[in-house]
């Protein structure tokens, strides 16, 4: 890293060299994804790219058509809820190190990721683009992701700075949240990133905060993230955040991106450079922007500093590599969650396998180019057909049947453009199984599908169901209008539970969906998010026994969207303005105040063997809980132990406040260290330290003197 005096005198130098049409180049789009440099000082434009789980796809310089060449596929990685569902730092750093290695292969300067939003409600579409409904978690795999990225002299960009909870009307609607939440829950995430974290820059929100829009907020920008957290990073829009000239340029946001091509015209375009030239807006607001920008150049050592004798070289990153793929797969083996095993049906006995059936779209259905912006062009998808195709070969007989049907008979088709080009006009909305297409042929079809599959069934010794949702719901722009599995399969699994008691059903989704038509019956349940390239290899994995399942949920999995506080508390989906009525009282905050039952609780995931927790406690010099955890079963494996604190007299029952993942051999014993956030402040006031397995299988208990 440059010395940060000597960037600073540079960044002054340069600063007076530019002429003011230079300046204002430099803080606006003069591309979809790009701003314009300065060839006579040497200056290059920034380029940045989305997005979380992967770098994207070249679209042409103005217009939303993609290029279309074959060097821009990339690793698909495990979308921010798998990695949350690690609970692995380690996991997070290596993904968001893949990240910025291939964000800086591909010549990017900017890589728009992490989407650390809190998911507030199951239903908000971009929910697979972030990690938690906990601040703790999200902060802590935020940080850890965004010093991966940065490690390749490629920024990281925090994104949607705050309180950007649902897409409909996204573009207008007005969070009312008191400032208790938003310090509480909705920017803690934002604050590890830009503390422990150390992200080089913050991507505004586009729904306004209180009254105000996130990309021009005094209140976000300034008094909070500059002024209280000491962020002196670069602030981009979101594309199409900004409303307005004056209040853009004297807030602090420092450059302004959007979807259309009328780039010159832009609030902080010519419309701001004639402000300045009229003595409206003071010429001031720009240098200070810029001379974050400038800044930002020397710290991914895009500007070389005279004088400077320890200037390095600029990392080229690689993509595509082996070792990503590789990643790519440890990643995805270690998110996916056991949520139930009755008769300890799995792992399958591989040698036991000669004939198996999957049903289920999801069994072959390819998912990295959907999604809205974090859509990826994929090297390659192994899907869960493939993926234990290839695990168990040609010994054993794997047949398909679709079983269900979406109802767009071709959701993968590629587009002459992007969807994004028209996403200014309308500001998101939401959609669910009320709106889908419903026609009898569509009701026919499925119930042919539906029928095969039964019948097939029955053939089978193994019957395994792989269902959930698509980007079609998981999807920036759409909410979800409640949490029913679409496209008739609640219904399809009915029927094969009947037909077959020991059939195993494997969800893959973005969020969670509701299972209480069936759950009751069903002895074996497993779920797995948008997983990345290799998610079928590393379900195979953990299906076969290679892999002993080790995720545990970072949301509560409610039985029904109405259990949750955003819906039954405050408001959601609105138009015009949410209330956060329900304030701190988030996820399993909320359920566990008061007392309400999920299907499956926040922290919750087996494994294919058994952990016993002994000898709890507090290690007060090192701020830590530690406790022996033994493995009590016949495989090795890995646990995540969680401490959640209690408080006496406090307003939430408990809350998260440390988490490790240990890996025990099978008999064996080791010792867990769980450092806790703020134990130091928590003295004497009455706490109690849980530990546990999830937020509701508490084993031990201390209390702090
Ligand atoms: C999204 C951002 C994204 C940007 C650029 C917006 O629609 O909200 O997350 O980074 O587009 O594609």
């Amino acid at each position: 890293m440059i010395d940060h005096k000597i960037g600073n005198q540079r960044a002054d130098e340069l600063l007076q060299k530019l002429t003011l049409e230079e300046k204002i180049g430099m803080i606006h789009g003069a591309q979809l994804f790009q701003t314009a440099g300065v060839e006579r000082l040497g200056i290059p434009p920034l380029k940045m790219s989305d997005g979380p789980m992967g770098v994207r796809q070249e679209f042409m310089p103005s217009s939303w058509k993609p290029i279309g060449h074959s060097d821009d596929f990339v690793t698909y990685l495990p979308c921010n809820s798998a990695l949350a569902s690690t609970w692995n730092r380690k996991i997070a750093y290596d993904i968001g190190s893949v990240l910025g290695e291939e964000a800086r292969a591909r010549g990017k300067d900017i890589i728009l990721a992490p989407g650390v939003n809190i998911k507030r409600s199951p239903l908000c579409g971009r929910n697979f683009e972030y990690f938690s409904e906990d601040p703790y978690l999200t902060g802590e795999l935020a940080a850890a992701y965004i010093q991966g990225v940065q490690l390749w002299d490629v920024a990281a960009c925090v994104k949607h700075f705050a309180a950007n909870n649902q897409e409909t009307e996204r573009l207008w609607v007005d969070v009312e949240v008191d400032e208790e939440a938003l310090r509480e829950i909705y920017f803690p995430a934002f604050y590890d990133a830009v503390k422990k974290g150390g992200v080089y820059t913050v991507m505004g929100a586009y729904n306004k905060v209180c009254g105000e829009h996130g990309c021009q907020s005094e209140f976000l920008l300034n008094e909070v993230l500059r002024k209280e957290w000491g962020f002196d990073g670069v602030v981009i829009s979101d594309w199409g955040g900004v409303h307005d000239t004056e209040a853009a340029a004297n807030s602090q946001l420092d450059i302004e991106m959007s979807v259309t091509d009328d780039f010159d015209d832009y609030f902080m375009a010519r419309p701001l450079l004639e402000k300045i030239k009229s003595g409206e807006i003071s010429e001031d607001t720009v240098d200070q922007k810029v001379k974050r920008i400038l800044l930002l150049m020397f710290r991914l050592h895009m500007l070389e500093a005279e004088g400077c004798v320890s200037t390095v070289p600029r990392k080229s990153g690689a993509y595509n590599t082996p070792e990503h793929r590789q990643k790519a797969l440890e990643a995805a083996r270690e998110s996916i969650v056991l949520l139930k095993n009755e008769k300890q049906r799995l792992p399958l006995k591989q040698e036991k396998q000669r004939r198996i059936l999957l049903v289920g779209e999801n069994a072959q259905q390819l998912h990295a180019n959907g999604g809205g912006s974090a859509e990826i062009k994929a090297l390659y998808e192994i899907s869960p057909l493939m993926g234990l195709k290839s695990r168990l070969g040609g010994n054993a007989e794997i047949a398909y049947a679709r079983g269900y049907c979406g109802s767009a008979e071709n959701p993968q088709e590629q587009q002459e453009t992007n969807w994004q080009e028209k996403s200014l006009e309308n500001g998101g909305g939401s959609q669910g199984n009320t709106q889908e297409n419903r026609s009898a042929d569509l009701a026919e079809k499925r119930r042919m599908l539906r029928e095969e599959a039964v019948r097939l069934a029955a053939e089978y010794e193994t019957v395994i169901f792989v269902g959930g949702l698509d980007h079609t719901y998981d999807c920036e722009g759409n909410d979800r209008t409640d949490m029913v599995l679409p496209y008739e399969q609640d219904l399809l699994i009915q029927r094969l539970l009947e037909v077959r008691s020991d059939l195993i059903i494997v969800l893959l989704a973005g969020s969670p969906v509701q299972m209480r038509d069936w759950i009751d019956k069903a002895d074996t349940v497993v779920w797995s998010w948008y997983a990345g390239m290799e998610g079928g290899n590393a379900l195979a994995d953990v299906l076969l026994g290679r892999v002993n399942p080790s995720g545990k949920l970072p949301e509560s999995f409610y039985k029904t969207h109405t259990d949750c506080s955003a819906h039954a508390v405050g408001t959601f989906a609105e138009k015009k303005t949410v209330s956060y009525r329900e304030g701190c009282e988030v996820g399993y905050r909320y359920l566990d105040k008061y007392q309400i039952e999920p299907e499956f609780c926040f922290g919750h995931g087996l494994s294919y063997t058994t952990f016993a927790y002994s000898d709890a406690r507090l290690d007060d010099e090192k701020q830590r809980v530690v406790c022996t955890v033994e493995n009590t079963g016949d495989y090795d494996g890995s646990e995540v132990v969680q401490v959640y604190v209690r408080r006496e007299g406090a307003k939430l029952f408990q809350e998260l406040k440390g988490f490790v993942k240990v890996f025990v051999k099978a008999g064996e014993k080791t010792e867990a260290a769980v450092v806790i956030d703020g134990m130091e402040k928590m003295r004497g006031e009455g706490v109690i330290y849980c530990v546990g397995s999830s937020s509701r299988d508490i084993r031990l208990m201390i209390k702090s003197c």
